[in-house]
């Protein structure tokens, strides 16, 4: 976590939180972030699209942003039940996740379809969270390198700069189940992407586009993932669903 680049504490609350849920977590960590007179960190809500508008008005004037979980490809048009990007925007949303792994598995979404969905975001003036990693298969077979490169290759779009793009590296087999990669087997993978930022991106760009850590992320752990060198702050799940946990995490970026 080097000084150019400012920790992004993202939590993604999933599938979780009725109306009176998702405002009272809101409001907990809205009053938090009000009494910081100088955070050193960004924090970002991704409610579920039933939440945002709600969530969006508790948060409004706390500095932390609004974000969403997904996003279709196309600006509007017959697509019943999606949502596109320039709605998220005129909700005030500034970011949006693609590519989840969830989304890879529950939806079958390939990097192409996530690339088009970054695009679509960055379009609309969002900044796209792009989510990469590997499954535990793909790990024992030694194929970790290969896999999150390709996805890093197919999921980036040429638009993408520093001030449009999130990288979230996210491991399936950590996500949800309390097992995190060792901090070395974290910090490779991450410098392997900062590496394909470089490439696709060029140097400069690559140096300033946040890389965060996904995956079983808690205030336990979070302080050494967070103070790697080429991890920017994390996309915390689980922990993101009590205020008292997802404050714990932001605060250990200082
Ligand atoms: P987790 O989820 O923190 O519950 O492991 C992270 C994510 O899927 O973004």
């Amino acid at each position: 976590m080097p000084q150019n680049r400012r920790p992004l504490i993202a939590g993604n609350w999933k599938m979780n939180g009725l109306k009176a849920d998702g405002q009272a977590l809101a409001k907990a960590l809205g009053e938090q972030m009000r009494a910081e007179s100088d955070p050193v960190f960004d924090m970002l809500v991704c409610p579920p699209f039933t939440l945002i508008a709600n969530v969006g008005e508790t948060i409004d004037g706390s500095g932390i942003a609004l974000g969403a979980q997904d996003c279709h490809p196309a600006d509007k048009g017959a697509h019943t039940a999606d949502i596109s990007a320039a709605m998220l925007r005129d909700l005030g949303c500034q970011f949006v996740i693609v590519g989840h792994s969830e989304r890879r598995t529950d939806h079958g979404e390939m990097d192409q379809e996530v690339k088009a969905k970054a695009e679509a975001a960055q379009a609309s003036d969002l900044t796209a969270i792009i989510c990469i990693g590997e499954t535990e298969h793909q790990r024992d077979d030694g194929k970790t390198f290969d896999v999150v490169k390709t996805q890093l290759t197919g999921s980036l779009p040429n638009s993408s700069d520093s001030s449009n793009t999130v990288i979230a590296y996210e491991p399936v087999w950590a996500i949800g189940t309390g097992r995190t990669p060792s901090n070395d087997e974290v910090q490779e993978v991450h410098a392997l992407i900062r590496d394909g930022l470089s490439q696709a991106l060029g140097d400069d760009q690559a140096a300033a586009v946040r890389v965060l850590y996904g995956g079983s992320m808690k205030p336990e752990n979070a302080r050494e993932l967070i103070a790697l060198p080429d991890v920017d702050g994390g996309l915390i799940g689980g922990a993101s669903l009590k205020a008292e946990d997802f404050w714990a995490i932001a605060e250990s970026c200082t």
